[in-house]
Parts: structure tokens; sequence; C-alpha cells
């Protein structure tokens, strides 16, 4: 475990330094990230082609230090495909194929923005960022930050934003008692039609004798009738 654990801070440690782009307009570098919306609305409209042709002209031009990357959806799925470039954040929405030329030519290589593709807000002014959109303007996402800035298929990008830090913190800085606390407080839990509470099912599963415990469940109830230890 040590092990495994010691690696994912690595991971985390060395990723982070180089997908910082992804969250800081002022990284300071000549790199740049082309974000590609891979969610199923941006998909269904060709977005995998734009992700194919981002990638051939880059190299058939040569470009150095700029990525395409697959992300997953920015929320905004009625203007798809979408596409962000960092670390300027420029936001292009309703990108096809066809456009990819101009973006990486214009945007990448003259750095001019591409304005014809830039997003019209509701009162029908251009915005340069996502952020900048009104729909956007009172949002707060929690569970859903890092969706838009990381590959979800890459577990690496995952960890570098704090990916199974909570798993982290439960083995090396938590007591069992003081982890079923939090369960408790947070008052998780159980789906399957009773709403059995978490915490308390895990505290009684503790609190039996014996070195293996197993919880039976009532079918339809969901709840832990018996605990056997
Ligand atoms: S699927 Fe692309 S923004 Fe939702």
């Amino acid at each position: 475990m040590e092990n495994t654990l010691e690696k994912i801070r690595k991971i985390r440690e060395l990723k982070r330094k180089e997908l910082d782009i992804r969250v800081n307009d002022n990284v300071g570098t000549k790199e740049k990230h082309i974000l590609v919306c891979h969610g199923t609305g941006c998909t269904s409209s060709k977005s995998p082609k734009i992700i194919e042709t981002f990638k051939k002209i880059i190299k058939d031009k040569n470009l150095k230090d700029v990525r395409v990357i697959q992300t997953g959806c920015f929320g905004l799925c009625a203007k798809g495909p979408i596409v962000i470039i960092r670390p300027e954040d420029t936001f292009y929405a309703m990108v096809s194929p066809d456009d990819c030329e101009e973006i990486i030519q214009s945007h990448i290589i003259e750095g001019k923005v591409v304005e014809r593709l830039l997003c019209k807000d509701i009162d029908g002014t251009k915005a340069q960022k996502l952020d900048d959109l009104t729909f956007y303007k009172k949002q707060k996402r929690i569970a859903l930050k890092n969706c838009g800035k990381i590959d979800p298929e890459q577990i690496e990008e995952y960890i570098a934003f704090d990916g199974y830090k909570a798993l982290e913190k439960v083995l090396l800085q938590m007591t069992p008692d003081e982890v079923i606390d939090e369960i408790e407080k947070s008052g998780l839990r159980g789906r399957g039609g009773a709403g059995f509470p978490t915490g308390k099912k895990w505290r009684l599963t503790k609190n039996v004798e014996g070195k293996q415990k197993y919880v039976v469940c009532n079918a339809d109830e969901g709840d832990p009738r018996s605990i056997y230890g």
C-alpha cells in the first residue's frame, strides 16, 4: 500500500506541473493545449473528427508544443462541438472539422483569435472565454469542476488534480472511527429502498467481533438485518 500511495503522490507532483497550463492563464509557456469536447453531444456533432483533423494538421505542419486533448462535457452542449485553447482560455463554439485549419493557422501560428467562432452571449456580445458567458457566471461546479480540463480516459490527469486524495487521507491520517464519524455526519444512505444510514452500517460492522465480517441484507429493504463476525 505504501508503495502504491507513494507512486500516486509522485504522479500527482509530476503531472500537476505539466498540466498547470489547464488551470493557470499566466503559466508563461509557449505550449498550447487544444481541448476538444468528447462528451455525448459534441461527439454526435463530429468532435472525434475534429480531434483527428487537428492532430493531422499539427503533424503535417510539424508544430511543436501543441497538444490535442479530448475532454468531458463542458455543459453547453447546444453550442457544441466546443474547442478551448489554453492557456489563454479562448472558447470556440460550433466548430466543424473544416474550421481546424483556420484555428491552427490563425490562432496557434499567428496568435490571432478566430472571431467568427466565438460564442454569442444573450446580449449579443461575443464571449472570449467560457466563464464570460451569462450561463456560466452564476455557476460553481463542485463534483464536475475538472470536467473540460482533463482527459477523462487518462488516470494520471485525474490524479494530477487531486484524484484519490480522500483515499490517501483515509488510509494515512484517519482512524477507522474518524472515518465512520465523517460518513455518519455526511448523512450518506443506501439506495436500496430502506435508505439505511451507511455510517451506522459501518459502525455496527466494526463493533462485531471476528476477523472476517459479513453484512447480510434484507433483499427487499436493503437494511443489514444481521451482522456476523
Ligand atoms: S457534450 Fe460537449 S459541451 Fe456537452
